[in-house]
Formats: C-alpha cells, structure tokens, sequence
C-alpha cells in the first residue's frame, strides 16, 4: 500500500509490532470467532499477522490494519485477501473484516470497508471484488449488503477447506463491480 486509507473515524495502514497484543485477544474471543472453525492461539494469531504483513509487501494490498483515529486504538482488520483455494469463483479479490467485539455494531466495518472498495477501484483500478462468508454470519452479510453488495444464490458454494457435514460449510458470495 503506497498510503493509507482514511475515513472519518478510521485509518487503515501497514501493521506495527504493537498490534499483535490487541489482534490475538481478538483471535482469542469465542464471540469474534463464532463463524470461524476455532479461536487462535497467540502463535497462530502471529503467524496470521506475519502472512498478512507479508502479502501487503509482495501485492501492495491486503488486510489493513484498522486503526480508530480517535485514540489510535488498533480495532482489527479490514482490507483485501486473494483467496488460496480453488471455487468457481476464484482467482478473485475478497474484501473482509475483523473487529474486537468492542467496536461493533457502530457502522465501523462499513465506513472502513466503503474506504477500501474506493481504494480498490479508484487506485489499485480492480474491477471487481467478492466477499464471502458462511451462510449464518448474518452480520458481516450485512455489511456486504451496506457496501452494495449483491448476491446471487446460485453463487453459493460449500468451503473446500471445510469437511463434509461441518456446520459453518455452507457459504453465501456477495459481488461488487467497478461501476
Ligand atoms: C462482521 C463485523 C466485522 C461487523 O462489524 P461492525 O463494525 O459491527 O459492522 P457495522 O456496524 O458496519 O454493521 C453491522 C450490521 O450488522 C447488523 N447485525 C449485528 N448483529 C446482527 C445479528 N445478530 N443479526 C442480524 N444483523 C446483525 C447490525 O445491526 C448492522 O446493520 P445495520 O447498520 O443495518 O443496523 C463484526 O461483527 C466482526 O468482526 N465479526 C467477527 C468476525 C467476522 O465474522 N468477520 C467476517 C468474516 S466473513
């Protein structure tokens, strides 16, 4: 990322050293993790930060540090992901989001992910994004549809990484395009 993203509360940038305290207690609540197959560990949640940093560096995007400018509180994440497995879908950007419970529920993800669709269009001149999320994470579906998102159902998919018959398998796919 050659600059941060700023919105009126928000300012998305490259990690620091200081957040990873703040992103695995966030990895480590059962609420933020609720739609995901387990809570992190603090080696995980590193290592998690290290793969995210390191994308940024090799695409010049990714998922930014999601800093509230009031306080410079790190809250999260929000940004761009490439997914690494193959669906009918992909190769695909993906916009998503993860936020300490703390802060939601304030339009926080919205504002930060309204900056990020800007950014993808208007500077890095993508065409489209998706986001997708399992069929029950009715919030975070509500931010794709705040961004103008839209889904179509035949576009729902099972996640390959996902084994038969587990309960977060099913997953819905919201698209945007470049208008
Ligand atoms: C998804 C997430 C980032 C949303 O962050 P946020 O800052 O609270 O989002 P916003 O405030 O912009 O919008 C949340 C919307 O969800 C709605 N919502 C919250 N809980 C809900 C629920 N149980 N059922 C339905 N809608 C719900 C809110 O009312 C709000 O919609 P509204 O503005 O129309 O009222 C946050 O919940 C999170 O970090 N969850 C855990 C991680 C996660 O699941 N990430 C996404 C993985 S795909």
């Amino acid at each position: 990322m050659n600059a941060d993203i700023q919105t009126g509360r928000l300012l998305l940038r490259r990690w620091k050293a200081e957040d990873r305290e703040p992103f695995a207690q966030l990895n480590a609540d059962p609420r933020v993790m609720q739609f995901f197959p387990s809570c992190l560990s603090r080696e995980e949640s590193n290592r998690s930060a290290d793969a995210i940093e390191r994308k940024i560096e090799e695409r010049g995007f990714g998922l930014y540090a999601a800093e509230l400018r009031e306080d410079q509180a790190f809250i999260g994440f929000i940004g761009l992901s490439v997914p690494g497995f193959h669906a009918h879908f992909t190769p695909c950007v993906e916009i998503g989001w993860r936020l300490a419970a703390a802060y939601w529920n304030r339009g926080l993800a919205t504002e930060g992910a309204n900056g990020v669709v800007r950014h993808a269009f208007d500077v890095l001149g993508l065409d489209a994004l998706v986001s997708f999320t399992t069929e029950r994470n009715l919030p975070s579906r509500r931010v794709m549809e705040k961004i103008g998102m839209t889904r179509d159902p035949a576009d729902d998919f099972d996640h390959p990484n996902l084994p038969e018959g587990h309960s977060l398998r099913k997953h819905v796919l919201y698209r945007l395009f470049r208008p």
